[in-house]
């Protein structure tokens, strides 16, 4: 698979990634599923893992840890902290580094690839959160430095206390906001990853309906499953799956091959469980798009999903 630079410290990945935040919530008789899956993606050609302490809080590192153990210096592996159990903030020195130190052992590792801040924590200054972050890298850690669902604001102030390599957000044909942040990313020199490419399993095809997720299921309350924009948003998945198949492709290759197109900088991390849907998620690093698909994908979805 074709290899992608994050940022300017030297953060070399596959250009296609893997999310390893859904099989950290499966039950755990999924295990051996989930570790194949995640093998397939290495014997894909895929060398970026992304996962986080909030993935089943340690559950979900030492899943991916094991998963990866014998291939561990071929790959990177990325984790976060900043969560809380009931999903507030919490990056103070002292948590942070607790977190970090539970990452490390959960994984299995000596050192952590890339290093997010998972979220903005308003009661700690960002240069204070990087500080601490510095202070692994500096010890041989944690090689490169991320944060996620920031503020442009927050991206220069933490990259002047140490270069930021990749900046993790929402983006996909259905989830568009991460385009207005693009030209900083430019001018700083640091790379995208891509989360929920697949909008959270809409843009992979078979999509369930809000009736049918379950009670706790997050997406029940996604606007994008509310009744009437969950039709109209289907008949954009229609389109989308036209000019997929026209193509000899899948749904969920067509809209990771749209991210891939986009820019240069940028690393979908698709997830999946499932062996064979993580080879065919790959299989988009082989597409290729023409402006006249680029320009018919705008057309289709011109701002994104039906979200009002
Ligand atoms: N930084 C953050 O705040 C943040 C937030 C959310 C996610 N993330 C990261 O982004 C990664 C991906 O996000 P995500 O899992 O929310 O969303 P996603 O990758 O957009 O979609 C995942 C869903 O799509 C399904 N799927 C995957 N490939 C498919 C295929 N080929 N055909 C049909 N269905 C397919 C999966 O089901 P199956 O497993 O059944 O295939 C799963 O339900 C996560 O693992 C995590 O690492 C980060």
């Amino acid at each position: 698979m074709q290899k992608r630079t994050l940022g300017e410290q030297g953060l070399t990945t596959s250009a296609i990634g893997y999310g390893a935040m859904r099989i950290a919530l499966l039950d755990e008789s999924q295990d051996r599923a989930s570790i194949a899956a995640i093998r397939r993606a290495y014997d894909d050609g895929v060398t970026h893992f992304d996962t986080a302490e909030l993935y089943g809080w340690g559950r979900g590192e030492r899943l991916l840890g094991t998963a990866l153990a014998s291939v561990r210096d071929q790959v990177t592996i990325a984790t976060k902290f900043g969560f809380t159990p009931s999903f507030t903030p919490n990056s103070r020195p002292d948590h942070v580094r607790e977190v970090i130190d539970n990452s490390l052992r959960h994984l299995g590792v000596d050192h952590i690839d890339v290093l997010y801040q998972h979220i903005d924590d308003p009661t700690v200054p960002v240069e204070e959160v990087v500080g601490v972050m510095k202070e692994y890298v500096d010890a041989g850690k944690v090689r490169f430095l991320g944060l996620s669902n920031t503020t442009p604001d927050n991206l220069r102030k933490a990259h002047a206390v140490h270069p930021i390599s990749v900046l993790q957000a929402e983006y996909s044909i259905f989830s568009r906001q991460s385009e207005a942040v693009l030209p900083l990313l430019e001018e700083l020199g640091i790379g995208l990853v891509a989360y929920a490419p697949l909008a959270r399993g809409f843009l992979g095809g078979a999509v369930t309906p809000r009736d049918a997720l379950d009670a706790g299921d997050f997406r029940r309350r996604s606007p994008w499953w509310a009744p009437g924009n969950f039709e109209a948003n289907l008949e954009i998945v229609d389109e989308l799956t036209a000019l997929a198949e026209s193509k000899g492709a899948t749904l969920s290759q067509l809209s990771l091959a749209w991210l891939v197109a986009r820019r240069p900088y940028i690393v979908p991390i698709p997830g999946s469980g499932n062996a064979e849907r993580v080879t065919q998620n790959n299989g988009a690093a082989r597409l290729e798009l023409t402006a006249d698909d680029l320009a018919h994908i705008d057309r289709i979805a011109p701002t994104g999903a039906h979200a009002n």
